[in-house]
């Protein structure tokens, strides 16, 4: 709708620096400001502060606030602290920069008329609606508002009203106010029938709640029943050339102000919003559709981490998946989600009313974070986690979520936090969940992953000591372990995955005779299992390989192979898992040459070093 394109806009922003802009509002701090890199800092002009957590930067053309979650462009700083709407701010900025501003073509300016025209209507419409409520007409809308608990002083401020049950009652009225039949149409308060009919209103007989633009001016109507079970409950305005419902939030102009120093809640419906804001909370929602990225990103605009706010029954619980849907390839560390989900199939509203304020706000203060979030909301969609399989989908359901996720340092920091929530849950100290050394295993894995984040420190270490394997007492690790001793538990393994088998070298003696031995044995007229290995180990005088098969004994359980687990799904576990393993060595041996030669002041080495580490972080991170 507006009369600007993007180039002009574009042209305007080049011309303008940001630090000029902010810096007629803000004192920069001398102390925090980097002049070289064009990065300055200040206290945040939009919530109060002593220390500086507010910066602009030059490059980017945009500000910042850590504290609050403010951030923008010049154009937003100018409309967010001049109360300036962006016409105004691209004006002034535009006049500032020397760029003239284009002349309103006549088409810009019919539909900047037209446009004018309709907000004319929908502001009358709404006075019409407003009076109508304290008439004799308006005492079923009256009662229904005070049996929902909303008092008189709070019906002008929330824009509320009434819409007689009546085919022509606002249709005469505006017309003879001199508004066109076409205009009320093309504002969306009259409906035309399909069959070349007469238009009539399209609200009647409802609570009127007017939806406003961030100047606070009516842009829409949302419209509830007032019958018992009427349908549709609610009627939301369709999309005209002022508004569009997924780039609007209800009360929106309201709690982006309060979000300077509440979280933004949102909710699901209008009665929500309205007793949240009634309570003093910041809260808007969607309207009448599954919550939209624009939506999420005009939140984000006014704060770091809207709190969404679903009711807890099966609806709400769609709604969240929905929503986190569409938020994971957006969020990130400065753009993010909490989540509250309400007990007992209560809404915010119902929570209110009959837990107060303060029942609300605990929720609010203690919000689910995103790992939690997602984790849930995946253990949710399964009905028995007690077997093997089930836990498996889940896992990969998990990963396919995360992948979701664009951001890479989020993204990495939720698949550790996830990891974890997930072995706490399935694989802690429970009597009857696989336990034991599967425990151990993944519990290590999550600690690798976590030293993996710092990634120079692990760097440094592997060039200050490369040969970590070749120390004599390093421990085996249990899954290397469980990998080898597979096929003593069922040897249909090898007859499949006897090549591979053969290959796996480890670097423990030990081990690689244990391997030796089980292969002697598949390959002789002996069926292959403890005692044929162990008889063979003693004749062999293989006191290492017979001391790890005694450890074993000790803990016969291994995840490889389950009861009752379909063979395929065995074979094809234990092959990933040897691939892994092997493809993990041959990194390590890598890595390990490498780190001699960038020891020894190679830079190209260090280099290829760094990226190996990556590349195996990749690697350990799509297998876990
Ligand atoms: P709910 O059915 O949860 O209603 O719809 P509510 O907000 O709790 O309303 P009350 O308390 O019964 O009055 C939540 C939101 O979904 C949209 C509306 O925006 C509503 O506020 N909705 C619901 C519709 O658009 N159409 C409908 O028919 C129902
Ligand atoms: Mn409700």
């Amino acid at each position: 709708m507006s009369r600007f394109d993007r180039a002009f806009l574009n042209q305007v922003l080049a011309r303008t620096s940001i630090i000029d802009v902010v810096g007629r509002k803000v004192t920069w701090d001398k102390k925090k400001t980097n002049t070289a890199r064009g990065d300055y800092w200040a206290c945040c002009p939009f919530h109060g502060e002593k220390s500086p957590s507010f910066h602009a930067l030059e490059s980017k053309g945009q500000y910042h606030c850590f504290g609050c979650g403010q951030s923008g462009n010049a154009f937003d700083f100018l409309m967010e602290t001049e109360n300036m709407g962006f016409s105004d701010a691209v004006e002034t900025l535009a006049q500032r920069a020397g760029i003239e501003v284009p002349k309103e073509t006549k088409e810009s300016q019919e539909r900047a008329s037209k446009s004018q025209r309709i907000m004319s209507a929908l502001d009358a419409a709404r006075n019409l609606f407003k009076e109508i409520l304290y008439k004799d007409e308006g005492k079923i809308a009256r009662s229904y508002l005070k049996s929902r608990g909303i008092p008189e002083i709070d019906w002008e401020k929330f824009g509320l009203g009434y819409s007689p049950n009546s085919r022509t009652w606002l249709k005469d009225r505006l017309t003879a106010q001199g508004f066109k039949v076409e205009e009320l149409l093309e504002a969306g308060l009259l409906r035309a029938p399909d069959d070349g009919k007469a238009p009539y209103d399209l609200y009647r007989g409802r609570l009127m709640f007017s939806i406003e633009d961030g100047q606070g001016k009516t842009i829409s109507f949302g419209a509830r029943t007032l019958e018992k079970d009427g349908m549709p409950k609610y009627i939301n305005g369709p999309e005209t050339p002022v508004f569009s419902k997924g780039f609007n939030l209800y009360r929106y102009n309201v709690a982006r102000a309060r979000s300077r120093d509440l979280p933004m809640i949102i909710s699901e419906g209008y009665m929500d919003v309205i007793a949240l804001e009634r309570a003093g909370f910041a809260a808007v929602a969607p309207l009448g559709t599954a919550l939209t990225e624009d939506q999420l990103r005009l939140a984000w605009r006014a704060c770091a981490r809207p709190i969404l706010c679903l009711d807890g029954d099966d609806a709400g619980k769609r709604a969240a998946s929905r929503a986190l849907e569409r938020a994971l390839p957006l969020i990130n560390a400065q753009k993010t989600l909490g989540f509250v989900t309400l007990p007992n199939g209560q809404d915010p509203d119902d929570l209110i009313r009959t837990g107060g304020r303060a029942a609300m706000a605990q929720l609010i203060e203690n919000p689910t974070d995103l790992a939690n979030f997602i984790f849930e909301n995946e253990v949710l969609q399964f009905e028995n986690l007690d077997i093997a399989e089930a836990r498996a989908k889940l896992r990969a359901d998990l990963r396919a979520k995360i992948n979701e996720i664009k951001d890479e340092d989020l993204k990495s920091e939720i698949r550790i936090e996830i990891n974890n929530l997930f072995d706490n849950k399935f694989h802690a100290q429970t009597q009857n969940a696989p336990k034991n050394n599967f425990v151990k295993n993944k519990k290590r894995g999550a600690n690798q992953n976590s030293t993996i984040a710092f990634a120079t420190d692990e760097l440094r270490n592997m060039v200050n000591s490369p040969k970590q394997n070749d120390r004599p007492n390093k421990p085996i690790k249990r899954e290397l372990l469980d990998i080898i001793c597979a096929p003593i538990l069922h040897p249909a393994l090898l007859e499949k995955g006897e090549e591979v088998f053969a290959g796996l070298e480890t670097d423990n003696k030990g081990l690689d005779s244990l391997r030796h031995g089980i292969l002697d044995i598949f390959h002789s007229s002996n069926a292959l299992d403890f005692s044929s290995l162990k008889h063979h180990l003693t004749k062999e005088n293989d006191t290492e390989a017979l001391i790890l098969l005694s450890r074993l004994q000790k803990q016969p359980i291994n995840p490889f192979v389950k009861a009752g687990i379909d063979v395929d799904l065995m074979f094809e576990n234990w092959s990933l898992a040897v691939e892994k393993y092997m493809s993990k060595r041959a990194l390590a041996k890598d890595a390990e040459e490498l780190a001699v030669r960038a020891g020894a002041g190679e830079e190209d080495a260090l280099l290829l070093l760094s990226q190996l580490v990556s590349e195996r972080r990749r690697l350990s991170s799509e297998n876990d």
